[in-house]
């Protein structure tokens, strides 16, 4: 067992050296800490599954244009849309306003409408519309647009990705049968959607 040195991770790391310096007869199973900590469960996220293509979910959740549901990856809020355009969506669900969830459960719908002040989002993502802002010098509709992530389908498998990956792979590459699905891949240009959301993006 290594030596405690006050810092969780710090404790990880060292025993899991100790481990892997071990002989295999001497070999013995992960400190219970690498599965509990959540210091070191922040690191995992950050140097490792942020950086993984993730299903979250499936295309027969919404067969039609405007069928979406919500779902969390990694502590955010996604909003997965199939947009008027049939193209399968991963949007923040976070409204570009004060941060207010844009939508909850599953449904089908033509626009998002945030209930806090209103503000009202293609299924695309782009916004469409915000109530008292339009008039506003220099406020700028296009650029308050529902956050992106990428997204790739494979066999009916809905993939997203914090971070642009280290390498070209993505599903359906390398033999893998690809889909039909109409896909979009454009990497979100901000680390998180609720880091980034976390203040107001307009003026009121
Ligand atoms: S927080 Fe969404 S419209 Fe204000």
């Amino acid at each position: 067992m290594g030596m405690a040195r006050g810092n969780p991770v710090d404790d990880i790391r060292a025993e899991l050296s100790e481990i892997a310096g071990l002989d295999q007869d001497s070999a013995r199973t992960m400190p219970p800490a690498f599965y509990t900590s959540p210091e070191f469960l922040e690191i995992e996220q950050e140097h490792l599954l942020r950086r993984q293509w993730l299903c979250v979910g499936h295309t027969g959740e919404i067969p039609q244009p405007g069928d979406f549901f919500t779902a969390e990856l990694l502590g955010e809020p996604l909003l997965v849309v199939r947009d008027q355009e049939n193209k399968v969506r991963v949007l923040s669900n976070v409204c570009r306003h004060r941060g207010n969830l844009v939508a909850e459960g599953k449904g089908n719908t033509k626009r998002f409408m945030c209930q806090y002040h209103a503000w009202t989002y293609r299924t695309d993502g782009s916004l469409l519309r915000a109530p008292y802002m339009e008039d506003v010098k220099n406020f700028d509709l296009k650029g308050c647009a529902l956050p992106r992530l990428a997204c790739e389908i494979w066999n009916h498998f809905i993939s997203s990705i914090w971070m642009p990956p280290r390498s070209h792979w993505r599903p359906g590459s390398k033999g893998c049968r690809p889909s039909s699905e109409t896909t979009t891949t454009s990497y979100a240009t901000f680390s998180t959607p609720a880091k980034m959301c976390g203040g107001r993006t307009g003026n009121a």
